[in-house]
């Protein structure tokens, strides 16, 4: 979870400005909703706010994707009864994926009534209308879209940094994995209009930012549901021709559309950082047919070699998912046999998790928490030495790193991103942060690298 978002408003205390504290679950989907969010009512006059016992509006904006994040979301929003009973003006609103599902809504309201406002994904464009209304009727207020309508452009951002940005490019998911619940939370696929991201990269660009990330639920493809169809490699090669935005990064690709063409044109954009996030999910090829995956184990290892061939230092992070209905040990021996083929430089591993309402939900011989913790072990057991050795590979390289930050217990250290999107920490001024520098690496981690700035 993460609360921080900066706003160019300060609390002015002798006028008694509104705040707003919004925690955000969940993927970057979302961080860039809550930046949406934040940009509306920034708007509105209010300003952002990290005290939660004195602010006057707060904000969960949930994920759905597993059990654990949905169970946080309860428990945080119990902790906050005492603190609406003592205050009342204070707003408490639930936003996200969470709420586009009618039983959790229900739960809110009979459980913890005392949330004012609930929105989905499709509509928070309408918040400041919610804010209104409720402080008009004090009514709670429940307006969830089932699907997402016409794209909104235009709408203010409040970014959390001033150097790096996301942009979406598409919203929803047509894939239907079987174990997850993005396609009936964030509905079906939408591509943004070409000349509406190029546009708002271009406004980036001219406001200083050096790096965006373009957002998908799989940006592979991208360009589909266009009336003008184009790909997302096409897309790549428009934002790559940018004056001034010196890294590309995306999220998330999906195996099944990886095309040559795409390939070629991370190989050939000089912008384009080295570093792709593919996950793969399971290797066993039974499992990723029941997970509808639509790939082999055999197709992503292609994948992997052409990847290699092309972008010789391309870091290649993924998804795994363990203990998936019916997984055999032969089957998850097959997700490690990935895991060694491929020397992963990161890896989000995950517990299935099962979601209502998904097929996996329904699918007999679930794995048993005690099984999926012992494989998730033996996973992280083989994955971590394979991420040191190919952090390994960068001692005394000197890389360039987007300064992006101070470390969190050391403020004379600074942490920056590589364009393999390797985390590093060195010694510098903070006045760095938002540049380019390039730094020797000195050592190397299993999760980061240690450096110190390059003079030269
Ligand atoms: N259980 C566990 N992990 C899941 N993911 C999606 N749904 C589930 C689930 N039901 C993981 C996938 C996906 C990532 C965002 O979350 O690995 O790529
Ligand atoms: Fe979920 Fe699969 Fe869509 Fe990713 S591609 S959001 S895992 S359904």
């Amino acid at each position: 979870m993460n609360n921080k978002i900066n706003s160019t408003q300060t609390v002015d205390k002798t006028k008694k400005q509104k705040t707003y504290l919004i925690s955000t679950w969940g993927c970057q989907m979302n961080e860039h909703d809550s930046e949406k969010m934040a940009g509306m009512l920034d708007g509105m006059g209010y300003a952002c706010t990290d005290d939660i016992q004195h602010t006057d509006l707060i904000i969960y904006n949930t994920c759905l994707v597993r059990e654990n994040a949905e169970l946080k979301v309860y428990g945080n929003l119990g902790e906050l009864k005492a603190l609406k009973r003592d205050r009342p003006d204070l707003i408490i609103a639930v936003s996200g994926c969470m709420m586009q599902k009618k039983e959790i809504r229900d739960i809110i309201k009979e459980k913890y009534s005392f949330v004012d406002i609930m929105f989905g994904t499709h509509n928070l464009h309408k918040l400041p209308q919610f804010i209104a209304n409720h402080n008009q009727t004090s009514k709670m207020i429940i307006d969830v879209w089932e699907e997402g309508g016409e794209i909104i452009e235009g709408l203010p951002v409040q970014r959390k940094y001033g150097f790096k940005a996301f942009v979406n490019i598409m919203y929803g998911c047509n894939n239907f994995c079987s174990y997850c619940i993005v396609p009936y939370t964030r509905g079906r696929e939408r591509s943004r209009n070409p000349k509406d991201i190029v546009n708002e990269v271009i406004k980036l660009s001219k406001e200083g930012y050096k790096e965006i990330t373009l957002l998908g639920q799989n940006v592979n493809s991208y360009g589909k549901t266009l009336e003008n169809k184009i790909s997302f490699a096409q897309l790549l090669r428009m934002i790559d021709k940018i004056e001034g935005i010196e890294r590309i990064r995306f999220m998330t690709s999906h195996p099944k559309d990886l095309s040559e063409e795409l390939i070629l044109s991370m190989k050939e954009c000089t912008s384009v950082c080295e570093h792709l996030h593919l996950p793969f999910q399971a290797g066993s090829n039974r499992i990723l047919e029941i997970m509808n995956r639509k790939y082999t184990k055999e197709k992503y290892l292609e994948h992997v070699n052409k990847l290699k061939k092309e972008i010789p230092n391309i870091s290649i992070t993924t998804d795994i998912i363990v203990g998936f209905p019916g997984e055999t040990e032969e089957d998850f021996e097959d997700t490690l046999d990935v895991v060694r083929k491929v020397g992963f430089h990161s890896a989000f591993t995950f517990l299935y998790s099962v979601r209502e309402g998904t097929p996996a939900e329904k699918m007999e011989n679930q794995v048993s928490d005690d099984v999926k913790r012992k494989r998730f072990q033996m996973l992280l057991d083989v994955l971590h030495p394979i991420n040191y050795e190919a952090n390994k590979k960068y001692e005394g390289k000197v890389v360039e790193v987007l300064v992006e930050d101070t470390s969190k217990n050391n403020k004379k250290v600074l942490s920056g991103r590589t364009r393999t999107n390797k985390l590093v920490h060195f010694e510098g001024n903070k006045d760095l942060i938002g540049t380019l520098v390039n730094v020797e690496i000195i050592k190397a981690k299993t999760w980061t690298l240690e450096g110190k700035i390059n003079e030269k």
